[in-house]
């Protein structure tokens, strides 16, 4: 099939302005006899991959990654003009680059001349080379060859035409990469502990070293959290944690400082895999022009679990944004293009799913979707992973038909989408030490999982199509109507102080049980749980019961402040709380705390302290949403069944409401006015059938010049 190319000057773009990047991972050496061709016309291949993307509305490719072995084959002999005729390809085609730099795969020949680089794992033992990640972030070593390389990279291709963003590494973490416990690691730990704690006698009480007598005399005899009898000193493992996370963060700002250098002006990035890497994704947010994501949307993801790592991405980084062309929030870098291959059964994405997830991230923010990867590799771990194209490349293929259908359709969507960012008036705190330390060994209830706990409440807001935001404790949360705190047990002085603040001026608060027991050292406060907090929740937790999965307790619910759907369970943990001032909504039903509070309501300042003293199902969450929706402006966006998820984005006095239909078949929708339907280019009113896994796109605002960009 030879396809029809259609224009890119128009559609994606709005005025000067790209206000969509719409692209693939673009990987030509995984398709082997160098890149698919033959040996008369090694590259010949790559033509024809420009002739489908242009077909599909392609207009931007990322390349680069885990080159650096093909860029640098021996050590300071470059080769990147192979790199730089993609680029000129591309450009000849008006389709714009996105290069990665190569770090995230050292080459096998630095290895085996430096062999320091490698990481020690916790038992001493090196990671060995021949596989991507196998290095140490703490060896100066590897911080000076991954700058050369840089360096090599943006002098030879930094000012190629097409360039319009550089993506930094790859996935950092992940495999266990986070930390390593190389000599060189030692050092930067003790120098990292120095500056933080100044003397010895600091750092012994900051990290609680007395208990079981581990004090230390000098620096360097401060542990790294190896192989063990049994556990660390938890103090001392959270450090270790923030002390690797901030050796991720400075590794990532190295790279970007060094491009910002050689090519001024042009954003830098990296992909990042939500809620799954142990570093704080905020500190590494901070670092970057603009965030990007993996998105792990998968045939057996759920909708709510999908959009909660989308609202979460989005929220890293809420200012000083930089993207290239007109975009405002930040891209999905790796937008799966079909099955992944980590399942232990990674089944095909069903027709119309791919578009789906597609616009579910768009739906949420995304300025920039580029499908990973373009192409199925025939060598390499990932040859059975999705792609656009099969590994045939012949662009016949269901997945290539599908995206292009979406190409077509965001070049008509663009112009409204100009300009248009997500707004909430919710928000969902969330802090990465936090995290840690709950999953540290030796918790009160090993089942209590923050993970399952902060998606109860996302889901209860996403289910009812209410816009959320997540945000760290010591953020700004002024412009938010209502806060979760889902489980905040470590709780700096500050963040109780922001929290308080937040209240105090007329916010409402909603926080829960296994919050406020740690101080940030991770050590536990002498002055009653939670920490800081009492009076402004006008209670006190005298004592938290842990409840095993298998049994549990009940809600009963006092008078009809809250409207009850169902009996609630009350699961996991219950905490035997003292009311001093607060209004008591439900008590426990049974045990030797039946009676006491289980759900209460403070008013504090100006604003409302809710807490909930334990965890229950998900339907209590829809519940409490539907309550605090009635006192405190929280709007759903459209009304519409709750199976279709429905996200809004607004700018410049346009509105576009994304309707998806996550189920396997058809939702009546019922329009009592009429709506536009940007998609079909139609008025829809009176009743509309959106089909399994179909989307709709209703505008509302003034008429664009010419109508839809066609
Ligand atoms: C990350 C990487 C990709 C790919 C996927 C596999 O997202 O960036 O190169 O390996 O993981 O899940």
């Amino acid at each position: 099939m030879r396809p029809e190319a259609i224009s890119l000057t128009s559609g994606l773009q709005a005025g000067k302005d790209v206000v969509m990047y719409f692209g693939a991972d673009y990987h030509p050496e995984h398709w082997v006899f160098p890149y698919a061709g033959t040996q008369e016309q090694p590259e010949a291949r790559w033509e024809r991959d420009v002739e489908l993307m242009t077909a599909a509305g392609i207009n931007a490719v990322r390349i680069g990654e885990f080159t650096w072995g093909l860029c640098e084959p021996q050590e300071g002999k470059y080769d990147f003009e192979w790199l730089r005729r993609v680029m000129d390809l591309m450009h000849k085609a008006g389709i714009k680059v996105v290069l990665a730099t190569p770090t995230a795969a050292p080459p096998v020949w630095l290895a085996q001349k430096h062999p320091e680089i490698l990481p020690l794992d916790e038992r001493g033992l090196p990671l060995r080379e021949g596989t991507r990640h196998a290095r140490c972030l703490n060896s100066d070593v590897f911080w000076e060859y991954s700058r050369r390389i840089v360096t090599a990279m943006a002098n030879a291709l930094g000012n190629h035409p097409s360039l319009i963003a550089w993506q930094v590494d790859n996935g950092i973490g992940g495999h266990m990469t986070e930390s390593s416990f190389n000599p060189e690691t030692k050092k930067d730990w003790h120098q990292w502990l120095k500056q933080k704690y100044e003397t010895l006698d600091n750092l012994n009480a900051a990290l609680g070293l007395r208990f079981w007598g581990q004090i230390v005399s000098d620096w360097n005899q401060v542990p790294m959290p190896m192989a063990a009898p049994t556990s660390h000193n938890p103090a001392l493992v959270l450090d270790w944690i923030r002390f690797s996370s901030d050796t991720i963060a400075a590794y990532i700002q190295m790279q970007v400082e060094l491009l910002h250098q050689l090519t001024p002006g042009k954003p830098v990035t990296t992909n990042i895999r939500v809620l799954s890497r142990q570093y704080d994704h905020f500190d590494l947010a901070e670092k970057l022009d603009f965030v990007s994501m993996d998105s792990y949307a998968t045939v057996r993801s759920r909708a709510a679990e999908n959009a909660c790592e989308i609202d979460m991405i989005r929220s890293l980084k809420k200012h000083s944004r930089r993207l290239p062309g007109d975009g405002r929030n930040f891209w999905v870098i790796e937008q799966k293009a079909g099955q992944v291959h980590w399942q232990d059964v990674n089944s095909l994405l069903r027709p119309g799913v791919v578009r789906l997830f597609t616009y579910q991230s768009v739906a949420r923010g995304a300025d920039g979707i580029f499908y990973f990867f373009w192409r199925q590799p025939r060598i390499g771990t990932e040859k059975f992973y999705g792609g656009v194209l099969t590994h045939d490349g012949r662009g016949d293929n269901r997945v290539y038909q599908e995206i292009r259908q979406i190409g077509q359709e965001l070049r008509r969507l663009a112009p409204y989408i100009k300009g248009t960012t997500v707004k909430a008036e919710a928000c969902i705190l969330y802090s990465h030490p936090n995290e840690w330390v709950l999953k540290m060994p030796h918790q009160p209830n090993e089942y209590f999982n923050l993970r399952e706990h902060v998606q109860l409440f996302h889901s209860a807001l996403h289910d009812r199509n209410i816009a959320v935001d997540f945000a760290r404790p010591e953020d700004d949360l002024s412009g938010y109507h209502v806060v979760f705190a889902p489980s905040l047990c470590l709780l700096s002085a500050l963040e109780a102080e922001r929290l308080r603040e937040y209240v105090e001026n007329g916010g409402t608060l909603v926080a829960t049980c296994n919050t406020g027991l740690l101080d940030e050292h991770n050590i536990v406060p002498d002055t009653g749980f939670p920490f800081y907090l009492q009076d402004v929740f006008g209670l006190e937790v005298l004592e938290f019961d842990p409840i095993p999965p298998n049994e549990e307790n009940h809600l009963t619910f006092k008078g009809s402040t809250i409207p009850t759907s169902q009996l609630h369970p009350a699961k996991l943990w219950c905490d035997i709380i003292e009311p001093k001032g607060c209004q008591v909504l439900a008590v426990f039903a049974r045990d030797f705390y039946a009676g006491r509070p289980a759900l209460t309501m403070n008013r504090f300042g100006k604003g409302t302290a809710v807490y909930i003293g334990t965890v229950s199902n998900q339907s209590f969450y829809y519940d409490l949403v539907t309550w605090l929706r009635g006192f405190s402006s929280l709007h759903t966006l459209l009304k519409v069944p709750e199976t279709v998820e429905v996200s809004l984005r607004e700018g410049d006095g346009r509105k576009l409401f994304f309707l998806l239909n996550h189920q396997g078949a058809a939702i009546r929708l019922n329009f009592l006015k009429p709506v536009q339907d940007l998609l079909q280019d139609k008025t829809l009113v009176g009743s509309y059938d959106l089909p399994a896994h179909g989307v709709l796109v209703l505008y509302e605002g003034p008429t664009l010049e010419g109508g839809p960009a066609v």
